[in-house]
C-alpha cells in the first residue's frame, strides 16, 4: 500500500434514539443528543487514494463512476480534509457495500464513517476516535455513530469539536439483533439531508428536543442494565415522537406505508403475547424490530409472513470502523 492510499471498512448503524433537526447545518450539530448500535454485517469498505495526477476527484460506488451531487458531497467532505491535512491533492475514492444499494439500507452511515477513515489515514492525519467521529459527521450525522465499537451514544456538543459519538458498552454486551423488514426497495422521496431542515417547522419539534435527554438517559440505562421492557418502550416512544414531527413538518413527511403499519401493530401483539420485541423506523418505510437474539428466528419468520414485506435482513451489535489491507 502506498504512503497516499487507505481502505477503511464500516458498518451501518440503527438509532435507538433519534438525531431528527440541526442546530448547525453546514457542520450537522444536531438538535439532540442520539444513542445507537452499530450493525454487525451490513458494511461498506473504501479505498482513497491521494494522486497529483487527478484534475479533480472521482468516485466509484459499486463499481459505478458517480457525478453530480453524490460526487459534490464526497469532494466537499475531502476538502475539509485536505484543509486539515494542508494538502490540494484530488482523491480516487472506491465505495462497495456488501448489502445492495437501494434495498432500503441506508447506507450514508457506514459510507461517510469508511470514508472518513480512508481519507484522513491516506492524507497523512492521525485523528483519535472523537476527532474521527466529528469529521464523518460533517459527511452524514449519523456516521459520527459508526466510527465507535457496539452501542454508542453522539455527544450532541455546541460545536465542531465537541459534537461526537463515543461507545457507552462493546458489541458484545448485549446480544441485540435488528431484523430490518424491508418493505420497499425505493429510493426515498424526501432523504434525511432534506427532511432535517424541516424539523423546525414542526410545533412538536421543540418538546421533542426538550425531552430528548430524558429518553436518552432512559435508553442509556436500560442498555447497561440489558431491561428489554424499559428499552422497548423508550425506542418506541422516541420513534413515534420523531415521526410526529415529520407528520407535524411543513411540507410534511409521511414515511409509512400500510406494511409499516401492519408490522408496528404485530410488534405490539407479539409483546403483549409475551415476545420481547420492539420497532423502530428511521426516514423511510422499512421497520427495524430489535429482539435479544434467541428470539430473532422466530421474528425473522414472522415478519416475512406479514403482507407487503419483502424480506427480512438481520444484523447484530457490530465493531467500530476500521483500517482494511486494500
Ligand atoms: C431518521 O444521518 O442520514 O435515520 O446528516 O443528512 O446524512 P444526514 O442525515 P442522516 O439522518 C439520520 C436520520 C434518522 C435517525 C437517526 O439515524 O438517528
Amino acid at each position: 500500500m502506498s504512503k497516499n492510499t487507505a481502505t477503511a471498512a464500516a458498518y451501518a448503524n440503527i438509532a435507538f434514539i433519534k438525531y431528527w433537526g440541526n442546530r448547525d447545518e453546514e457542520f450537522r450539530i444536531p438538535a439532540n443528543g442520539s444513542i445507537s448500535m452499530n450493525l454487525e454485517g451490513l458494511e461498506t469498505k473504501t479505498t482513497v487514494e491521494f494522486d497529483s495526477q487527478l484534475a479533480g476527484d472521482t468516485l466509484q460506488i459499486n463499481q459505478q463512476p458517480q457525478s453530480g451531487g453524490s460526487l459534490e458531497r464526497v469532494a466537499q467532505f475531502l476538502n475539509r480534509v485536505r484543509e486539515s491535512a494542508g494538502i490540494s491533492t484530488f482523491a480516487r475514492v472506491q465505495s462497495e457495500n456488501n448489502f445492495p444499494m437501494g434495498s432500503g439500507i441506508a447506507s450514508s452511515a457506514s459510507a461517510f464513517a469508511a470514508l472518513a477513515l480512508a481519507a484522513s489515514t491516506a492524507a497523512g492525519l492521525d485523528l483519535s476516535e472523537a476527532q474521527l467521529s466529528a469529521l464523518a459527521r460533517t459527511g452524514s450525522g449519523s456516521a459520527s455513530r459508526s466510527i465507535p465499537a457496539g452501542f454508542v451514544e453522539w455527544l450532541p456538543g455546541e460545536d465542531h469539536q465537541s459534537s461526537f459519538a463515543r461507545s457507552i458498552a462493546p458489541p458484545d454486551h448485549w446480544s441485540l439483533v435488528d431484523c430490518i423488514a424491508i418493505v420497499s426497495k425505493e429510493h426515498k422521496k424526501v432523504g434525511s439531508t432534506a427532511g432535517h431542515p424541516l424539523a423546525n417547522t414542526s410545533p412538536l419539534q421543540a418538546a421533542r428536543v426538550d425531552s430528548a435527554p430524558s429518553r436518552l438517559d432512559i435508553c442509556r440505562r436500560a442498555i447497561m442494565e440489558k431491561d428489554f421492557d424499559t428499552f422497548a418502550q423508550v425506542v418506541e416512544l422516541d420513534s413515534n415522537i420523531m415521526h410526529a414531527v415529520m407528520m407535524t413538518s411543513s411540507p410534511m413527511l409521511l414515511y409509512w406505508q400500510p406494511a409499516t403499519i401492519a408490522i408496528m401493530q404485530a410488534v405490539q401483539d407479539w409483546r403483549t403475547k409475551g415476545i420481547p420485541a420492539c420497532y423502530t423506523i428511521d426516514a423511510g418505510p422499512n421497520v427495524h424490530v430489535i429482539c435479544e437474539k434467541p428470539y430473532s428466528p422466530q421474528i425473522a419468520q414472522e415478519l416475512i409472513k406479514i403482507p407487503g414485506v419483502l424480506d427480512v435482513r438481520t444484523a447484530s451489535a457490530g465493531g467500530s470502523a476500521h483500517l482494511v489491507s486494500s
